[in-house]
């Protein structure tokens, strides 16, 4: 099925038309599909530089995945949304903004903005929040943020990329209330702020894949009047059926579905006129980012990117539950163990196509080892919770060639001569992108001098999506390929199987390896990329023991910091999880350790809800997201009271995966039924009467609040709340704004967020503040937006279920 021919053009592009002029059918057919992975075709005849792509959008890894270009690692997605704070999300995107054009990049493939339909989307950290206000208006901001600073956004993916199983071909079935209502709006406040740019989906709407659907036309252009760029999401336009559909940019490319492009509109099977259109709105992005001549290249303001991903990890923690241990006294601590895998080796990121490569992570031991020099702070893994193997690191080992850590890489022909070689920082190496001849290369070889620290035995071996062996001292260790489950290309390429071979090695005293992979042996991923991961598995020592020692640690500590969380093989980009539990015993540790110490903090590393099934038996928790590369200063900050935790749960946390009330995320016969129309999240919640573990919004801070009245605004459309900092520590607060509707002529969600404002109080200050609730966060979609006249009632407070404050609000036929 195809859509109907495109019509709506904005006039912002008609000044283009005598550039457009220029240029001959060949020309325009290339500027609108990629000329590679990452940068646009150049037409130097016209004035038109390449163009450069980059996700993000958690920071910007630049055209090249390298280690020895390293990127600002920013908290993820959901870690933004906790702050419920526009103002950071504006400089969020600023911050991109610096960093894209510090790496040459004009076009950043974020922020990523669809919605926590089911906690089980496994790429949820990357998203914002099960909320379309709240995401829409941070969404906004971010765009904002980055434009304002001359780099294009790219809000993605448009439309209900909510899950990840089967995202080529997944057909969403989606009424058009929930569609407009929830799945769409977010889209429709980053077009309102101006993206430059949207990003389609590979998935179907309702029976057609997003790059041919009407969707791109009506509401986007035709009622949104966006006038920027569609760029498919990679791979995803399929057919020259884009080509009438608003579809306006093949990436990567040149794309071979759109191969006959020029040959089909020469033979009239397609209209030119399409084919303008996108190319004009080539010519109009070229123009706003700075890449046609003449255009100006606006410069992004500065920005200390690592005092800014600490604030913004700080106000993306929420803290869960506190019995008052919280914020703990420095001066008064004399040993603290830090307990659990993820304390060590954090999770700063999720993984896929965000991945971004750091210079340094900052862990939670990292951070409060720094930040308690006077107390003997110390480590216990407890419990494992890495799954497959972890690159080496890069201070165990040496590069053969050239003595520097690292390791060296070549790349072999099908004879064996080496037809590129490089050194480089790290054994976790991906190629997508770059100078490396992936397609050219029979074998790829890493070979490093790896010295263990300890003497014993270890799990050595590789990931990667085909064939491999490993050698340690010229001994052949492993020969294998490791079997892909699923079927998605990102995770095969991305997140590999392992395969290991236990060896014994003695501490200080290295052993030379290298590892031979096959190219080529995997036909499941994109040509001319590769991945390949030389490193170690966790071993498979015994759990309980593991547990009974971290308890003995802790039990002798004046208070113990567990740091729970996920692994890459539970959220990541390309599938979905299975369930919502800590993998490993990490349940089984935290009991025994606040068993052993009743002063036992949590800190949960991870994107997005999980089951704590021991949450009444601890004395704090804190869910940390993914913070971004100072995601342990952050956490040493918020433990010691040096910054208040500033976040509020962007998605409810279920205490248990069956009392979620939206869950599926698994198509029947390729169809994905949104059945629960307009009743997501807290929603869902309110209405099934389910209680979650904790609520939509839920997050205490270190001081006391009292909730002292609400008004209708003079102005009109806002509400007036007044609160009052009733502690002696200065603190922040989320006032949000939830609406009712109790005699709709129509079905309605029990309770919508209509508006929220993050403040800032000092110890007894009140603050006054205006909380604008437009009109429209009233209506509801029935072929058009609709504002029932009649009583609302607006309901103000620190949660979805925490609302001390009611104002009856009429609105006018
Ligand atoms: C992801 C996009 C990403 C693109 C380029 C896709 O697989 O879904 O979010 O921008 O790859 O890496």
């Amino acid at each position: 099925m195809t859509t109907s021919t495109t019509t709506s053009q904005p006039a912002s592009v008609e000044h283009l038309r005598p550039l457009l002029d220029k240029l001959t059918l060949e020309q325009k057919a290339a500027l609108v599909q990629g000329a590679d992975f990452w940068t646009t075709v150049p037409l130097p005849e016209i004035g038109l530089r390449a163009m450069t792509l980059s996700d993000g959008p958690a920071g910007v890894r630049g055209p090249r995945w390298d280690e020895r270009e390293p990127s600002l690692n920013m908290p993820s997605g959901s870690a933004l949304a906790a702050s419920w704070d526009v103002e950071l999300a504006y400089r969020y995107g600023a911050a991109a903004a610096f960093e894209a054009r510090r790496k040459d990049v004009d076009v950043v493939l974020g922020p990523t903005i669809n919605l926590h339909r089911s906690p089980l989307g496994g790429r949820h950290f990357e998203c914002f929040s099960e909320d379309p206000e709240l995401t829409g208006a941070l969404g906004a901001a971010y765009v904002s943020g980055l434009q304002h600073n001359g780099v294009a956004a790219t809000p993605k993916h448009y439309v209900a990329n909510d899950s990840e199983t089967d995202r080529f071909t997944v057909d969403v079935r989606v009424d058009e209330r929930p569609l407009r209502e929830l799945y769409l709006a977010p889209f429709e406040r980053a077009v309102e702020a101006g993206a430059w740019s949207v990003m389609s989906a590979y998935n179907s709407v309702d029976g057609v894949t997003m790059t041919e659907n009407d969707l791109l036309e009506t509401p986007l252009n035709s009622e949104w009047g966006f006038d920027g760029v569609v760029v498919s999401d990679w791979t995803a336009v399929r057919s020259l059926d884009s080509i009438p559909a608003a579809q306006d940019l093949a990436m990567p490319g040149p794309a071979p579905a759109w191969a006959d492009l020029a040959a089909a509109i020469r033979d009239g099977r397609l209209d030119e006129a399409d084919l303008d259109r996108k190319a004009l709105r080539m010519l109009l992005l070229a123009e706003r980012v700075g890449a046609l001549e003449g255009s100006t290249t606006v410069v992004p303001e500065p920005v200390d990117g690592v005092a800014f991903v600490r604030d913004a990890a700080v106000a993306g923690s929420v803290l869960l539950s506190n019995d008052g241990l919280l914020p703990l006294d420095a001066s008064a601590l004399t040993s603290v163990a830090v307990i659990g895998h993820n304390a060590r080796e954090a999770r700063t990121q999720g993984g896929g196509s965000a991945t971004v490569l750091p210079e340094r992570i900052v862990s939670p031991f990292d951070g409060l080892r720094a930040a308690l020099p006077d107390a003997a702070v110390s480590y216990d893994i407890g419990a494992v919770v890495q799954e497959g193997v972890a690159e080496l690191p890069l201070a165990q080992i040496e590069n053969p060639v050239t003595g520097d850590p690292g390791v060296r890489v070549e790349f072999l022909d099908a004879s064996g001569d080496i037809l590129f070689a490089e050194d480089r920082r790290a054994t976790a190496l991906v190629w997508f992108g770059g100078d490396a001849p992936i397609a050219q290369s029979a074998t790829l070889v890493l070979h490093t001098l790896y010295t263990p620290d300890e003497t014993g035995r270890i799990l050595l071996g590789f990931a990667g999506g085909g064939h491999a062996r490993v050698f340690v001292d010229d001994v052949l260790v492993v020969d294998d390929t490791p079997v892909i489950t699923g079927t998605d290309l990102g995770a095969a390429f991305l997140n590999p199987p392992s395969s290991t071979a236990a060896i014994e090695v003695a501490a200080g005293s290295a052993i030379d390896i290298r590892a031979e992979f096959t190219m080529g042996s995997n036909d499941s991923v994109l040509p001319g990329v590769f991945s390949a991961t030389l490193g170690i598995a966790p071993d498979e020592c015994d759990p309980d023991a593991l547990i009974a020692h971290a308890a003995a640690v802790a039990a002798a500590a004046d208070v113990a910091v567990v740091v729970v969380g996920t692994n890459s093989k539970v959220e990541s980009e390309g599938y979905d999880r299975l369930g919502l539990d800590l993998p490993g015993r990490q349940d089984d540790l935290v009991r025994a350790v606040a068993a052993a110490n009743p002063r036992t903090i949590v800190v949960v590393n991870a994107g997005s809800p999980v089951v704590l099934p021991w949450a009444d038996e601890v004395a704090a928790i804190v869910q940390g997201y993914f913070g971004g590369q100072e995601f342990g200063t952050a956490i040493a900050d918020v433990l010691l009271g040096v910054a208040e935790p500033g976040g509020r749960l962007p998605t409810t946390w279920p205490a248990a995966l069956a009392d979620v009330p939206v869950i599926d995320v698994t198509p029947v016969d390729g169809v994905l039924a949104y059945a629960e129309g307009i009743h997501i999240g807290y929603r869902a919640w309110l209405r099934a009467g389910a209680e979650p573990a904790f609520p939509f919004g839920h997050g205490l801070g270190y001081t006391t609040w009292s909730w002292d009245s609400v008004s209708a605004d003079d102005e009109g459309y806002a509400v007036t709340v007044v609160l009052s900092n009733t502690g002696a520590r200065a603190g922040k607060q989320v006032v949000q704004v939830y609406a009712e509707r109790a005699d709709s002529s129509i079905e309605r969600p029990a309770r919508w967020l209509v508006g929220f404002a993050a403040v800032h109080a000092e110890p007894g200050e009140t603050l006054t503040v205006s909380v604008p609730v437009p009109a429209r966060r009233l209506a509801h979609w029935a072929d058009g937006w609709i504002v029932e006249p009649g009583a609302y009632t607006l309901r103000v407070g620190a949660s979805v279920t925490d609302l001390p404050l009611t104002i009856d609000w009429e609105v006018d036929a």
